[in-house]
């Protein structure tokens, strides 16, 4: 089945205010024209292996090209965001229609928690498992919410390094049910968990300077990864387990703290089998 992803052209796009560590110091310092040329080499490239619907960007909201936090997807569901900082919060409007217009089942959480969506809930590609992360951005109280909703479990993963805010800055499940994630951005416990759930073989981490180039923030259609760069070990080491990586410079979205993976939100979210194994 071929992937469908949607992303948000950088119409409207710019550093305007500082949600996060990227930002600071970058506020008006991103050029248009090299973040649509950005834009465009990455949704060419993921064009090439998926399908890439585009929703026009609106003003006032520029970080809306993030469309990785317009919500969770899960078969025909959408869990809406509901972000943290009023400063998103007009997005949520704008990601309802289109998720209405284009027949999901729009659902929310309880409307005191703060919840981002795909950027902070990843679903594991081994396993009927969702990863959320926590910490910065989205209520830990959010997990039995989303366990109850979508009658999944729920591993939630405490994030302790304010440069990597949402879950998918220093983690990405990978098609065979691979890991790829930055351990450091997590408490010991978290870390613990995260063993305990995948095994060693299937675990990639990577080191502190991969995972600032935005490594973990890769987009995974079949055996292709898409991301803004990678060391020469990592290129190997998903290499050595069968992927094709693209390389794809995301800095003038790196201004506002995201790259390939925040710039798409993957619409064909399908179920997987609850399989047990034996004890
Ligand atoms: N400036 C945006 C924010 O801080 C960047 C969002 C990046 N998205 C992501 N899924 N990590 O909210």
């Amino acid at each position: 089945m071929t992937d469908r992803y949607l992303m948000c052209a950088p119409d409207h796009f710019d550093v305007s205010y500082v949600i996060n560590p990227w930002m600071q110091g970058n506020v008006a310092a991103s050029c248009n024209d090299l973040a649509w040329r950005q834009w465009d080499a990455l949704a060419d490239a993921i064009s090439g292996v998926a399908s890439v619907e585009r929703l026009s960007g609106e003003a006032g909201v520029p970080d809306m090209v993030f469309t990785a936090n317009a919500g969770l997807v899960l078969q025909n569901i959408v869990v809406l965001s509901h972000f943290r900082h009023a400063e998103r919060q007009p997005e949520e409007a704008h990601f309802e229609k289109w998720f209405s217009e284009h027949g999901f089942r729009v659902v929310r959480l309880a409307p005191h928690l703060a919840f981002e969506g795909a950027g902070d809930a990843l679903l594991d590609r081994g396993q009927d498992l969702l990863w959320m992360g926590h910490g910065h951005r989205t209520s830990v109280e959010c997990a039995p919410e989303l366990a109850g909703l979508l009658d999944i479990e729920v591993e939630p993963l405490r994030l302790v390094d304010e440069r990597f805010y949402h879950l998918d800055t220093c983690l990405c499940p990978l098609e065979g049910g691979y890991l790829m994630y930055y351990p450091q951005a997590f408490d010991e416990a978290s870390r613990a968990r995260i063993a305990a759930r995948v095994p060693a073989a299937r675990r990639i981490e990577v080191a502190e300077a991969d995972a600032l180039d935005f490594a973990c923030n890769a987009v995974n259609s079949g055996r292709h990864v898409f991301l803004n760069r990678a060391s020469g070990e990592l290129a190997h080491a998903l290499a050595a387990r069968g992927f094709t990586l693209r390389q794809m410079p995301l800095g003038e979205f790196m201004k506002a703290g995201g790259a390939a993976k925040c710039l798409t939100l993957k619409l064909n979210e399908l179920r997987r089998l609850k399989v047990r194994t034996a004890a």
